[in-house]
């Protein structure tokens, strides 16, 4: 048993979190803590500041400098929830992946069991990707948006958002990126690929706490919405203000959150993205070199592009016997199942037996890559 927990299931939310997160936090409940944009009061107008530069701090990352259309919410599902069912009507048609995430999945198909829109789900390649090619092909007249995931939970694969753009923009058909994982793990421009909407999270790769994300929005005159309530603005009127952001940021905002939030992406900014990515690559690439080397692990799209996140099986034994094991005799936190991707797995042919899944961070180290080598050799060796 290790002294030390080994945390790998930052697709999950990210373990660990910066000091200067933490002390956001606590900052703002100490001393911050009134309601933004309600009452006149200076206290107030300080919360007001926080909800402001938290929306300046995620336009920085992803160069967005229109702050009025990032729409704080609670969290990625939140954002794509109100990107689908304000975009969508009668009679439309959707092009999705079958590496998306439930959060996807679950709002177009309740869509499409109404009989509001139609749902074309492609299929991934061996790699887990799909082509902008293939997406080109499968657009019809109908075709009003594409949701694409920037990349899987389950295996960490990328998607070639940034050519999928290019052939929507071409054809006039909408893009909705859902950024959860990709967010703060690969490198998004705006300016270079203004998609319609990209969807984040707060809690994973944007190192906040959890019940912070956001929607960025390109143009949302078009985008309807479905809350409406207190905003602090236009107070004398019983009907909903209709300028972003308050249009779709009905009752108080998460401030304590988006504080921590705000600081999560200055820490990214600081340390720079390119070097964080580059390397949470080595970890990884050292982390599948030593994975690949166990003869009984079975390791999916071992050869493509990803994050830092892998799914792999060990022959003879379930996801769960394994994630159990790690976590009670070595205190290595993993993620078995399916992921809340049941597609994915019937793309990598793991449904309904779900994978096991490392997932790393900045803070993840090459010892700890170590250990839980040893750790799955010596589970292997245990079932003998
Ligand atoms: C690809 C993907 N999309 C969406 C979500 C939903 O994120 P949240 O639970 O923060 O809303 C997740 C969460 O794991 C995810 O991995």
């Amino acid at each position: 048993m290790t002294d030390t927990p080994i945390y790998f299931d930052n697709a999950a939310t990210t373990g660990k979190k910066p000091d200067s997160v933490i002390q956001a936090v606590c900052d703002c409940l100490r001393e911050t803590n009134a309601n933004p944009g309600r009452s006149g009061h200076s206290l107030s107008v300080k919360a007001a500041e926080i909800i402001y530069r938290t929306r300046e701090a995620i336009g920085e990352l992803f160069n967005f400098p229109k702050t009025e259309n990032i729409v704080l919410t609670k969290n990625a599902t939140e954002a794509l929830n109100i990107a689908i069912y304000g975009t969508l009507e009668e009679g439309d048609e959707v092009i999705t992946t079958s590496m998306e995430h439930n959060s996807v999945m679950r709002p177009l198909t309740h869509l499409e069991s109404r009989g509001t829109i139609t749902l074309n789900v492609l299929w991934a390649d061996d790699n887990c990707v799909v082509s902008p090619e293939v997406v080109r092909r499968a657009m019809t007249d109908r075709t009003k948006l594409v949701v694409i995931t920037a990349a899987s939970n389950v295996t960490g694969t990328k998607m070639p958002i940034e050519g999928i753009y290019a052939v929507c923009r071409d054809a006039g058909v909408k893009v909705l990126v859902d950024g959860a994982q990709g967010a703060g793990a690969v490198q998004i421009d705006l300016q270079k690929t203004p998609y319609d909407f990209l969807a984040v999270t707060g809690h994973k790769h944007l190192y906040g706490p959890q019940g912070t994300g956001a929607l960025i929005v390109k143009d949302p005159t078009r985008l309807d919405f479905f809350m409406r309530g207190g905003t602090g603005s236009l107070s004398e009127k019983t009907t909903h203000p209709d300028f972003p952001p308050d249009r779709f940021e009905a009752g108080t905002l998460n401030t304590p959150g988006y504080a921590g939030l705000a600081a999560g992406i200055r820490f990214i900014l600081r340390e720079g993205l390119d070097k964080m990515l580059a390397y949470e690559r080595n970890v990884m690439d050292y982390l599948l070199e030593k994975l690949l080397d166990i003869d009984e692990v079975e390791v999916y799209a071992r050869n493509a592009d990803r994050v830092a996140a892998v799914s792999f099986n060990v022959k003879g034994a379930t996801g769960s016997e394994v994630a159990h094991y790690l976590d009670k005799e070595w205190r290595i936190y993993a993620r078995s199942g399916l992921h809340c991707a049941p597609m994915a797995h019937r793309t990598l042919g793991t449904f309904p037996r779900g994978t096991v899944r490392f997932s790393l961070s900045y803070f993840n180290t090459e010892e700890e890559v170590d250990r839980a080598i040893e750790a799955l050799k010596e589970f292997v060796r245990q079932r003998g």
